[in-house]
């Protein structure tokens, strides 16, 4: 049965933490779940017993069955549509009871000079990466609040959000938003059970970067003290943990999932 997210079991005994990190019997949505390192988020989650609200906009995606046997399903969404937020929430509670956790994942990585960014690369980048999470979560957040258990949300924003790349400041400012959101939904929501935490992935491998990025590789794999790029299950097992209970105390963190490159200096 679902826990307490962000508590002490009612019964006062704390179960063992390979116990902790089971989500059976949870509903979790994941966004832009038919991307790459969305279907990872969603992959990870299913193992560890959770039911998956797989949200797409145009990749194709297949509901997912996982440990738990309850087969998950898929929605359909643009989320820069202000009705979207409702029809994932609304679709979880109609189908499943309840919603107990949801990965913002979706978002565009759009490269465009920041001295000529026009405002229509400005808006899209916003609208999409920062106004869909913080809509969303106001969402998810309220139908978490109204369960006992509450619930955990957890944004994927990049180490990007501390450190601009080049071609990437509209985008930098966009993931830093969600950094910030992060924060202000933790002070908001913790006292309704709501933990609201952000990953922040490193260079994550896709099928074909090395061939298409060789340089961008190259300097990953020298800057970085694990010596490799990060997987898409790298980055679900750190949502997994921020789900669980094992977490239950941590809210309003940015958890930076990349391989050691952030504590390596440049200079
Ligand atoms: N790749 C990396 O190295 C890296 C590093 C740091 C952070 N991140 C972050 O990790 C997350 C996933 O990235 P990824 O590399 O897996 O990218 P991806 O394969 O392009 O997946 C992103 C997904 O977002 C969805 N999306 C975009 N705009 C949308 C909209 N308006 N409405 C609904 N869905 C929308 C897309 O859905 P459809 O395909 O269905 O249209 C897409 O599948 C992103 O937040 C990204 O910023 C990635």
């Amino acid at each position: 049965m679902p826990g307490n997210s962000s508590g002490a079991p009612a019964s006062g005994r704390l179960g063992a933490p390979d116990e902790l990190i089971a989500l059976d019997g949870r509903v979790v949505v994941v966004t832009g779940a038919g991307g790459n390192i969305g279907a990872g988020i969603a992959a990870r989650m299913a193992a560890v017993g959770a039911t998956v609200v797989s949200h797409t906009r145009s990749s194709p995606a297949e509901p997912i069955t996982g440990r738990s046997g309850r087969p998950g399903l898929v929605v359909t969404a643009d989320l820069t549509d202000s009705d979207a937020p409702r029809l994932l929430v609304d679709t979880a509670l109609e189908r499943y009871g309840r919603l107990d956790g949801l990965v913002n994942n979706a978002a565009i990585q759009t490269v465009a000079g920041f001295a000529e960014l026009t405002d229509s690369e400005w808006s899209e980048m916003i609208a999409t990466n920062l106004t869909a999470t913080h809509r969303l979560t106001q969402a998810a957040a309220a139908a978490m609040a109204a369960q006992e258990s509450g619930g955990s949300i957890v944004h994927i924003a990049s180490i990007e959000g501390s450190y601009p790349a080049p071609g990437h400041g509209h985008y930098s400012v966009s993931k830093a938003g969600m950094i910030m959101q992060a924060r202000a939904a933790a002070q908001t929501y913790g006292r309704a059970g709501v933990r609201v935490n952000v990953v922040s992935p490193g260079l994550i491998s896709r099928p074909g970067i090395e061939d298409a990025w060789p340089d961008g590789v190259g300097r990953w794999k020298k800057a970085c003290p694990l010596g490799r790029l990060g997987t898409p299950d790298d980055i679900g097992d750190a949502c997994v943990f921020l789900c669980s209970d094992l977490a239950r105390w941590i809210t309003g963190a940015e958890l930076v999932v990349d391989g050691g490159v952030m504590a390596n200096p440049t200079w």
